[in-house]
């Protein structure tokens, strides 16, 4: 089976890049490249004969079609986005015009493709989105997939947009379209301006570990090798036309992941006691002591959560990593590859305060 997988140099479409690639699927990678990508992501799988990859924007249309007619992918996995809330903030137009207008381009090049190949049945259209389509909860409830689309950043109402052109573009058309709303991702690659990342490089940095508001905002963290594989599950086995939530049943506060990072690297790279002899004797130095409360992002969404029943009792599939397993395996991660991840440092933006604007 060929996939034609989009934004596969980024952090999920990588992760879904590496493992198809493993199980012997043929891959095109198509992506513009741009700030958010880094093809360094990819390298084992580049090593594959079964693996192509194509410089291009979802918006140019030219391109798309020339794409489908070279390679004749039997599915498409359109994760190529704009994904990062705190940018939608500061500039929307990118995301109104990658989301929502390159969602439209992939719907009509798919579309042509599909239709000249006689309409196969067995053709799929895998569109990749968000839980933040739901908007917010309260302390109670999770998001199900008949949850009232009710978007409230930049990022989230031009994800759902690009949702309902999918949904239009089956009911009118009858193109074979699958949808997946997924929480909130983490793990290895993921790129140095988000959350997990940001609070493990300043940690090893000495620098002040960023907390939104009072850090009482929840979300239900996925690790991204098992997002990857429960997309590739939805793209085998899912109903057509019908969308699936995924979640890793792992909610936890802003607040109670950054301390848990900060226990795990009090313990896989101890602090060492300050020269001034602080920390010498009774308590040891913690990472913990470099939290610092910011000014919240507007708007922050308080809580994020999944119910993961139709996965798990229509597909059978569950998590496999605990939040405790998965970012222990993050911090090693980090650890272990420092050239990846200083290399992204310098890219704009990146390690500054972003959208603090409205
Ligand atoms: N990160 C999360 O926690 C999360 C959770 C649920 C859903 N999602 C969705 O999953 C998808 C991937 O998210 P991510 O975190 O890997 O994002 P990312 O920002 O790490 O990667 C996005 C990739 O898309 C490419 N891209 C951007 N604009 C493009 C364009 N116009 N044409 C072609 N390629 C373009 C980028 O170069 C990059 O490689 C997105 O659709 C996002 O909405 C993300």
């Amino acid at each position: 089976m060929k996939l034609l997988v989009t934004g596969g140099a980024g952090f999920i479409g990588s992760a879904v890049v590496r493992l198809a690639v493993a199980r012997g699927y043929e891959v095109v990678n198509l992506d513009a490249l741009t700030y958010a990508a880094c093809l360094e992501n990819v390298a084992e799988a580049a090593e594959s004969p079964n693996y192509a990859f194509e410089q291009a924007d979802i918006r140019d249309r030219a391109a798309l079609d020339r794409i489908f007619a070279t390679h004749k992918p039997d599915a498409v996995m359109h994760l190529a986005a704009e994904s990062h809330v705190d940018r939608s903030i500061d500039g929307p137009g990118d995301f109104i015009e990658t989301n929502i207008t390159g969602t439209y381009q992939m719907l009509e090049a798919a579309r042509s493709y599909w239709t000249q190949a006689g309409k196969p049945e067995s053709f799929r259209f895998h569109h990749i989105s968000t839980d933040e389509v739901f908007g917010s909860l309260g302390a109670e409830g999770q998001f199900t997939e008949d949850t009232p689309y009710d978007p409230r950043s930049p990022y989230s109402a031009s994800k759902a947009a690009s949702d309902h052109l999918v949904r239009a573009w089956a009911e009118t058309y009858g193109l074979p379209v699958v949808l997946t709303n997924c929480s909130n991702n983490y793990g290895p690659y993921h790129f140095p301006e988000k959350l997990i990342p940001v609070v493990i490089l300043n940690a090893l940095a000495g620098k002040e570990l960023p907390i939104y508001g009072d850090g009482s905002n929840i979300r239900d963290w996925l690790y991204v090798e098992d997002h990857a594989d429960a997309l590739l599950t939805v793209l085998e086995k899912g109903k057509l036309g019908r969308s699936y939530n995924i979640g890793g049943e792992n909610e936890r506060t802003n607040l109670e992941l950054v301390q848990t990072l900060c226990g795990i690297l009090d313990r896989l790279r101890p602090k060492t006691p300050s020269s001034n002899g602080e920390g010498v004797g009774h308590n040891a130095p913690s990472y913990a002591d470099q939290i610092t409360f910011v000014t919240d992002r507007p708007g922050h969404d308080a809580r994020y959560a999944i119910d993961p029943t139709r996965m798990r009792e229509e597909l059978g599939w569950r998590p496999s990593v605990t939040v405790e397993e998965g970012l222990e395996k993050t911090v090693q991660w980090y650890l272990d590859n420092e050239d990846w991840w200083r290399a992204l440092q310098d890219r704009k933006g990146v390690g500054t305060r972003l959208g603090v604007k409205a």
